[in-house]
């Protein structure tokens, strides 16, 4: 593998989602091994202190790196932390070989490129059973279980935590300035989330059930789109598939792998003309974690909630990436 080559390879693995857009990774490309390292300088210590959803993110960027090898033509292993005294070196991927491509190594290698986290309501449409079944079947490959959260008292259980880690995280002045540092105004920021991939309004007042992060708490004028006119028919209300991602353990080596697992999953998400946003709140919390897990005697430990639908014709814009000098390296 040449310089050129893992330069493509990266360009894709940071095209993942990560907490907040803080992109905490760095590569090292050496022959035929790239090094994937957690940047522990990207940490969101007040949001995620144990690194866990900074781990996912590093997670879903391996896998991206995995899918892009195999649609270049090479078959990859992957070695999750190698080396117990350097925990920040997550994975060493390693060519063992070339493959053949075929059409369903480029469908996953495209939707790299054409995922975006889509906050915006879904269309009043189903996401087919058998979608959500192969999903499953995705994740189960890395021992990550994937649970729709269905009924309405399962419904009721995950929005009434999802509301109340949001209303602690509003009280809790070190998150909103950590969230205040990671919004970015101008369009052009290379990290960060702008502010126009995010809903102005204020998300409880959305027509859904499923409250989506509010990223910009306080800068807001109040007033409802309804409230505007009251003649207005009353929207549909959305109601998008709602999927919980979890592992057994709850140590690095699990989060590592839900974000691979999770990285596959929304490709395939993607691929299938889906789209998803991470509904997170309410795993940030020690509390509301652990209350989501009794309340739905899950077996293990939650890592991703995450909202699935059709996205309408409004896309919300992609976000930016660093450029990818900036985060990798080539060894000898
Ligand atoms: C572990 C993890 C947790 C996330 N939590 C949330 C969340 O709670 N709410 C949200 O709207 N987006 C969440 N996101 C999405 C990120 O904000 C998003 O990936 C990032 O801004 C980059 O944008 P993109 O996904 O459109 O490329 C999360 C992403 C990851 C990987």
């Amino acid at each position: 593998m040449d310089q050129q080559e893992w330069t493509r390879v990266v360009e894709a693995a940071t095209r993942a989602p990560s907490i907040h857009n803080t992109q905490p990774w760095r590569f090292t490309a050496s022959g035929d091994r790239l090094a994937v390292r957690t940047d522990p300088g990207r940490a969101l210590q007040a949001l995620d202190p144990s690194g866990r959803q900074r781990v996912v993110s590093c997670g879903v960027a391996v896998e991206f790196a995995v899918v892009a090898l195999a649609a270049a033509g090479h078959d990859t292993a992957v070695e999750e932390l190698p080396d117990p005294a350097d925990p920040d070196l997550l994975a060493v991927l390693t060519v063992t070989g070339g493959r053949t491509p075929d059409d369903a190594d480029r469908a996953l290698a495209d939707a790299i490129g054409a995922r975006h986290t889509e906050r915006a309501p879904f269309l009043p449409q189903a996401v087919p059973a058998e979608v959500v079944d192969r999903l499953q079947a995705t994740a189960g490959g890395f021992r990550v279980w994937v649970k729709r959260i269905s009924g309405e008292d399962e419904e009721v259980t995950t929005t009434f935590l999802l509301s109340r880690a949001e209303e602690v995280e509003q009280r809790e002045p070190e998150y909103l300035a950590e969230l205040q540092r990671w919004m970015r105004t101008d369009p052009a920021a290379p990290d960060g989330i702008p502010v126009g991939a995010v809903p102005g309004e204020d998300p409880a007042t959305r027509p859904s059930n499923w409250l989506v992060r509010d990223f910009v708490v306080g800068s807001r004028t109040g007033e409802r789109p309804r409230d505007l006119d009251p003649d207005a028919p009353p929207p549909d209300v959305e109601r998008p598939t709602v999927l919980l991602l979890g592992t057994d353990g709850d140590d690095r080596q699990a989060w590592l792998t839900a974000g691979r697992a999770l990285g596959r999953v929304l490709l395939e998400v993607t691929a299938a003309g889906l789209a998803a946003s991470p509904l997170t709140q309410a795993l940030d919390w020690p509390a509301t974690r652990a209350q989501l897990r009794s309340r739905l005697s899950l077996v293990g430990h939650p890592q991703m909630l995450m909202r699935l639908g059709y996205p309408s014709g409004d896309r919300s814009p992609s976000t930016n990436r660093r450029p990818v000098a900036e985060v990798l390296t080539f060894g000898g």
